[in-house]
């Protein structure tokens, strides 16, 4: 492969997750706005990642903050304008950034004329439009089956009084599936995606993508108890609601409609199952389905080098080259990284160093880059409405359910300095949700330009990314049957080859390195490089290779 081969973009860019209740707020009202994420995309630029990928703005009674949309096709009074999404658009574009709008094609917002339309009779224009069904027993009061609702101890179908039928929601009550089996729905949803197309966005992270085609049958789940750690709790396997054939091929006609812009538009789905599904996904090299596929594992890994190499060898190993896997260790559902690592930021620095290092495209999602941490909420003041159905759980023991799910502490406002409300709102403001008290020795401002703060740390290894042809395009060969606590992999394009090693044992250990490497980058001052040996202390990872091609 040479330098100068075409790459598709995506293969080497980079994502920057936005909630943008949380990010920036323009104009004082305590709530994050499309304007003040366009004010901020410097720090995006500074930070070296190539995407932007912002959560829902669009039109929405905010009962999931956005994930309940009410028109598809309109922005979001509290977040602005068509115009500012169309500004945001070009003012990422103009500095050279990606953008990638999220859609949430799976259900709607019960808010949304179609859905208010549709509830009122069984033969209005819109009738069929969402997944409406017979009840079963005496008059129809008992849920057509057994499919259920994100939070699985209740049904997935909730009651219409008017049609004396039920709808189905998958998500919340409050988010009615629509029904895609209907030709009038897919158009119309695929008119909105192409809305977003037309005013040049780069591409979509789908939400719920998995779960949009159900079985045509409407047949039971198996009452098979499974726990997974990497899907959002669950109690069912979802065999007739999630991931059916009809999905896969809803994946390859949404393709379709990004394949006539140009230059290439491109779809990363949240979808959940076994590596079969994902890959049926993205349909292999040359696919003609999703591009990219969130890859969940690292959300709850474990601070451990064994864990690590075996999640990075099964990912390699399902997504070859030219496939892309992903990385994602944070995101607005679940706990922030460094809770997950006890607080610890040499941990939080090795993490950091896996994750911009390896063969894929990784997604940092905002604030990560300091270290931002949960901010605690009781589940009995949470605005999120999971945790507010689960606010009947007394709070300690709540305090110790191993995934809290407030989902509020992960979406505080984003620290950009160390004033009252953190420069995410005017002083004077109240901010939607109250920002970590933390903000004031943790946030953009303080961690500038500070060596060996962990902003600086993130700008480098994105630096080393984008500079070295290995990080960015290059293969990734792990090594195996080194000592306990160690991880060390090498990435290598053409002549360019990088090194990867990190210690996350114990005790201090050493990895060979060649003659002709240096040390590129090293989370902390006490790693050293002598005699053809990376030296490193306990939780440090550091980067050796030659200097990049373009810098000589
Ligand atoms: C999103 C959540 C959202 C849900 C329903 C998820 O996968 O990430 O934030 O509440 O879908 O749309």
């Amino acid at each position: 492969m040479t330098e100068h081969e075409h790459r598709p973009w995506w293969h080497e860019t980079t994502i920057y997750q936005v909630y943008p209740r949380s990010f920036a707020d323009s104009d004082g009202d305590g709530i994050g706005d499309l304007p003040g994420i366009t004010a901020r995309l410097d720090h995006l630029v500074d930070l070296g990642v190539g995407t932007i990928w912002v959560s829902p703005f669009f039109s929405s009674p905010q009962a999931d903050f956005g994930y309940d949309v009410s028109d598809y096709c309109d922005v979001a009074p509290e977040y602005g304008t068509l115009a500012d999404a169309e500004a945001l658009i070009a003012g990422a574009h103009e500095r050279g950034l990606r953008v990638m709008f999220d859609l949430v094609l799976n259900h709607s917002s019960d808010q949304h004329p179609w859905f208010l339309e549709s509830r009122t009779s069984r033969d209005n224009p819109k009738a069929d439009w969402y997944v409406w069904r017979d009840g079963r027993g005496p008059g129809g009061r008992k849920p057509p089956n057994n499919w259920r609702a994100a939070i699985e101890v209740k049904t997935g179908w909730q009651w219409g009084e008017e049609r004396q039928q039920w709808f189905l929601a998958s998500f919340l009550p409050c988010q009615p599936d629509l029904n895609w089996r209907n030709p009038d729905v897919k158009a119309a949803m695929f008119d909105a995606v192409r809305f977003w197309l037309d005013r040049g966005v780069d591409g979509f992270r789908l939400d719920m993508f998995g779960s949009i085609m159900k079985d045509p049958e409407f047949r039971d789940n198996p009452l098979r108890p499974t726990m997974s750690r990497v899907t959002p709790p669950r109690l069912y396997p979802h065999e007739f609601t999630e991931n059916t054939a009809d999905n896969i091929e809803l994946a390859r006609d949404l393709r379709a409609v990004c394949d006539e812009y140009e230059p290439e538009r491109v779809l990363l789905g949240e979808v959940f199952g076994p590596a079969e599904v994902l890959q049926a996904y993205t349909g292999g090299p040359g696919g003609d389905g999703l591009h990219l596929a969130f890859l969940f594992e690292f959300l709850v890994f474990r601070y451990d080098a064994g864990w690590f190499h075996d999640v990075i060898a099964r990912f390699e190993h399902a997504f070859p080259a030219p496939a892309q896997p992903t990385y994602v260790v944070e995101n607005h559902d679940r706990s922030r990284s460094i809770d997950r690592l006890g607080g610890d930021e040499e941990k939080a620095r090795v993490l950091a160093t896996v994750l911009l290092t390896v063969r894929g495209v990784p997604t940092i999602y905002m604030g990560q880059e300091l270290a931002m941490a949960n901010t605690y909420r009781p589940l009995r003041d949470a605005l999120d409405p999971i945790a507010r159905s689960l606010a009947w759980i007394p709070e300690p023991l709540s305090k110790r359910l191993p995934e809290r799910l407030n989902r509020d502490e992960v979406r505080s406002p984003m620290q950009w300095d160390g004033t009252l409300n953190a420069g995410f709102c005017p002083p004077e403001a109240t901010p939607w949700l109250a920002v970590n008290a933390d903000h004031r020795t943790r946030n953009v401002a303080d961690q500038d330009g500070r060596p060996w703060s962990m902003l600086e740390w993130y700008r480098h290894l994105l630096r080393l990314r984008r500079d070295h042809p290995a990080l960015h395009a290059g293969d990734l060969h792990l090594r195996s049957g080194l000592g306990a606590g160690l991880l060390a992999y090498d990435r290598r394009h053409g002549d360019d080859h990088v090194t990867v090693a990190a210690n996350l044992g114990a005790a201090a250990t050493w990895v060979e390195v060649t003659d002709d490497q240096r040390l590129l980058a090293a989370s902390a001052e006490d790693v050293h490089l002598a005699d053809g040996r990376l030296y490193l202390p306990p939780d440090r990872a550091a980067v050796v290779g030659s200097a990049p091609p373009n810098t000589g």
